[in-house]
């Protein structure tokens, strides 16, 4: 386990297999199945699940009296099941094994971050000492991604006969791995058809109910020794049972499946391509080659490389951000879930957790980070219908969103606390669409990527930013504009304590993330080309008029300070103060303070208390000097004293109920070199891997805090930033992290490697064909240096 490429499990403990079915995921960017034991269905300790990206489906259930619509990412059905048993020549069939029997004597699980190769090793051995092997190893192919395969072998010791072995296929699947929604309808799937093709091919064909996206999977079953099958086809799924030779050589079962949907393009019969695809995929060992190969140039192209634990949690979480969003994606139409393909939490949707995805993507993958934001793009019409709905203008983003890009934020949530079904005001987070917007900025300084930004780019950074200037109101008390009736992203506080409207007023992040947009809206009709602008300008009717007021909302947005720190919304510096010692005495964990608030019949809206990184998310997003230049135009001093108090005021008042906040706040120690800067680093590293939430990531990955810590590495640490000037480098250097490389990509360079040592940093740029040019690196005091390709160059820092 010590080469930093295995992540792995040494025994099997029930309670944790929820962990270890998520973190043993495998996925290609277009699917993804978990890592759960193929021996087991569903049941109270075990979740198999695979999720195919976009797959949503639309039910309607009954909660609390009320029915309330959920998009769901749909649970599709389970092909890794696999069933056995030993059939000894001197005595009765034994029981079916799975790891929960009583004859487990060994278990361990691996994974192989280099090549996505994951295997389970189990050993059997009953009372009179007849032992079995048993041996997993399961692939979903990053090269074609339509296959997945899985070899079992086989060995027994001590006794002969045969191994009963029954491969199924289980249609007859649901969405039930989060117990908070058991209550809300999850029987996706219908129209089961199953049976056999030639070739010991299973095939299974279901669509969904809304919007009916037709399923089909086939399942090839080879054996060798080669057994002919003895076959039943349910009505939701098909079983092949094979009785293999147990003996002193091993027997092997491969099961490979191919999975095609109507939305495959080129369009063709999914059912027909997918029976076709699994008889023909080539044999087990073949298969690993390839998929091993397209992982070893993902790895390429992607590279971190952070000596010790640390390192090993990282490149854990790059596998599992490019098993998420990977080249695949880009040929989808798709966004970045929050979740992971890794399970159900928060229904496979789409938030705004892509602002910590995609500066990676932006330098290591930029056609996908494109991809991503052209998703967002193709969304703006259902986008300008939110805004429209709630009586604004532009575009409004949705808090969640699936496959429509139609607001899917629940109406109610559950607190598993109180068993209360309660409002959820959620969808109040407006900001979303501001970190569309910065993301369509930042990939577009990153990649120089103009076509993109003049095209779907402008159109989506202009539309947030129109409907920024027509939801802020003036105030003339004030003499500034104001924004109300949102929530920011600390979510604890929806509404004024006694209130009977949600929403609180002047969020400062919202406001001034709003202010930022209208100020890039401006440049970015400034940079236009003429021909381009004018297009733009008429096509969005936007006027003289409008622009002017852009220009004036954005130098007068209102941002509320109290006790010389910037207050997280007007009112809040008003708010009592939480008795945390008080609290964490009496409940130890209370990252879900507001649970325990409401389950005490108070509410968290009546406290100083948030749940995540809210006011500094201003200091992840931007440098303290571009945060003060932004305050400046809006008549606000900002400086290193205020910033520091107000850092410090907000996170001693901050619960961490959300894997973003420990990230945030180490990013913002970070730039500031904070003494605690590593331990919220080091607790965004363990957010998933020691499962800190309790229980959360069984249930899916923390995509954004997973893609955040390595961007924190490459990025926060080394102050990288790619603009059209160069690569920008500012260190500012973690003790706990003294050395380390990755490569990226810069304009027409990719593989570029930059290495980070004590004091030192060396940029390397590959020879290529493709760009003679040399890339530029600017030092802090704008020193600037060229490297040549073919070269590499130390800078001391
Ligand atoms: C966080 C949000 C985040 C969502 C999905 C919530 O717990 O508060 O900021 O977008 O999870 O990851």
């Amino acid at each position: 386990m010590s080469d930093g490429w295995t992540w792995g499990y040494d025994r099997y403990e029930p309670r944790r297999e929820r962990l270890v079915e998520a973190l043993c995921t495998l996925g290609n960017g277009r699917f993804a199945t978990r890592g759960s034991a193929p021996e087991c269905a569903a049941d109270a300790t075990h979740y198999p699940g695979t999720y195919l990206a976009g797959c949503y489906d639309r039910l309607t259930s009954v909660v609390a009296g009320a029915r309330v619509e959920n998009e769901d990412l749909v649970n599709l059905p389970d092909w890794t099941l696999l069933r056995y048993r030993c059939l000894p020549d001197d005595g009765p069939p034994g029981a079916w094994l799975t790891p929960d029997a009583p004859d487990l004597r060994h278990y361990d699980v691996r994974l192989d971050l280099r090549g996505g190769v994951l295997s389970r090793r189990l050993y059997y051995e009953d009372a009179r000492g007849r032992g079995l092997r048993v041996v997993h190893t399961r692939i979903v192919h990053m090269g074609d991604a339509r296959l997945a395969a899985q070899r079992t072998r086989f060995r027994a010791y001590g006794w002969s006969g045969a191994v009963e072995v029954r491969s199924v296929l289980d249609g007859a699947v649901t969405n039930a791995g989060v117990e908070r929604y058991r209550n809300l309808e999850g029987r996706h799937l219908v129209d089961h058809r199953s049976g056999f093709a030639p070739g010991g091919v299973a095939r299974l064909t279901c669509r969904t109910t809304d919007p009916g996206l037709l399923i089909a999977l086939a399942v090839r079953t080879a054996t060798r020794p080669a057994r002919p099958a003895y076959e039943t086809a349910t009505r939701t799924g098909t079983v092949q049972t094979f009785l293999l030779p147990a003996g002193r050589r091993s027997a092997t079962v491969v099961k490979t499946l191919a999975l095609h949907t109507s939305a495959d393009r080129p369009a063709a019969d999914p059912l027909a391509t997918a029976c076709e695809a699994a008889a023909r995929a080539p044999a087990f060992d073949r298969q690993v080659l390839t998929h091993t190969a397209s992982w070893r140039r993902l790895w390429e192209q992607g590279e971190i490389d952070v000596p010790g634990e640390a390192g090993r949690i990282l490149r854990l979480h790059l596998f599992h951000l490019l098993q998420t969003l990977s080249p695949h994606t880009a040929e989808l139409d798709v966004g970045a879930p929050a979740r992971g393909l890794h399970g159900e939490a928060y229904r496979g949707h789409v938030f705004w957790d892509e602002l910590f995805v995609l500066p990676y993507l932006d330098l290591h993958f930029p056609e996908v980070a494109r991809s991503l934001l052209l998703y967002r793009h193709r969304r703006l019409p259902a986008a300008r219908a939110v805004a429209r709905a709630a009586g604004g203008v532009g575009a409004r983003y949705p808090w969640q969103s699936a496959s429509s890009g139609r607001e899917e934020t629940q109406a109610l949530h559950l607190n598993p606390r109180s068993g209360r079904w309660l409002p959820d005001h959620s969808r109040l987070q407006c900001h979303v669409g501001s970190a569309v917007a910065y993301n369509v900025w930042r990939y577009a300084r990153t990649t120089g990527d103009r076509g993109f930004l003049h095209a779907e780019g402008a159109e989506t950074l202009l539309e947030v930013a129109r409907f920024w200037a027509g939801a802020a109101h003036y105030d003339p008390e004030r003499g500034r504009y104001r924004i109300r009736g949102v929530v920011g992203p600390d979510e604890y506080h929806d509404a004024y304590p006694g209130a009977t409207a949600p929403g609180i007023d002047d969020n400062a992040y919202t406001n001034a993330t709003a202010a930022w947009v209208l100020a890039r809206g401006l440049d970015l009709l400034g940079e236009l080309p003429d021909a381009r602008r004018a297009e733009l300008r008429e096509r969005l009717s936007l006027d003289d008029a409008e622009v002017a007021r852009w220009e004036d909302v954005s130098r007068r947005l209102y941002v509320p300070f109290h006790r010389g720190v910037v207050s997280q919304f007007e009112g809040y510096g008003e708010l009592l103060e939480l008795d945390w010692e008080g609290y964490r005495g009496r409940y130890g964990d209370i990252r879900r303070l507001d649970r325990i608030l409401e389950a005490e019949g108070d509410t968290v809206n009546r406290y100083q208390a948030s749940k995540q990184a809210d006011t500094l998310m201003l200091g992840y997003l931007f440098r303290p000097e571009e945060l003060y230049e932004l305050f400046a135009r809006l008549g606000y001093r900002l400086d290193d004293e205020v910033w520091r108090a107000t850092v410090a005021y907000h996170l001693r008042r901050t619960s961490h109920g959300s894997t973003l906040s420990s990230l945030v706040h180490g990013w913002v120690l970070a730039r500031q070199k904070g003494a605690d800067a590593w331990r919220y680093c080091e607790e965004a590293l363990l957010a998933d891997v020691a499962d800190i939430q309790g229980g959360t990531t069984g249930e899916g990955i923390h995509l954004g805090a997973m893609a955040g810590t390595i961007d924190l590495v490459e990025r926060g640490i080394t102050g990288l930033e790619a603009g059209p000037e160069g690569l920008r480098v500012a260190p500012v250097p973690l003790a706990e992290i003294p050395r380390f490389r990755f490569t990226l990509c810069f304009g027409a360079h990719r593989g570029v490697r930059v290495r980070v040592l004590p004091g030192r940093l060396a940029v390397r740029v590959p020879a290529s064909p493709g760009s003679q040019d040399p890339l530029t690196v600017v030092l802090p005091g704008d020193r600037t240096y060229t490297v040549a390709p073919g070269r590499e160059r130390w800078f001391r820092l």
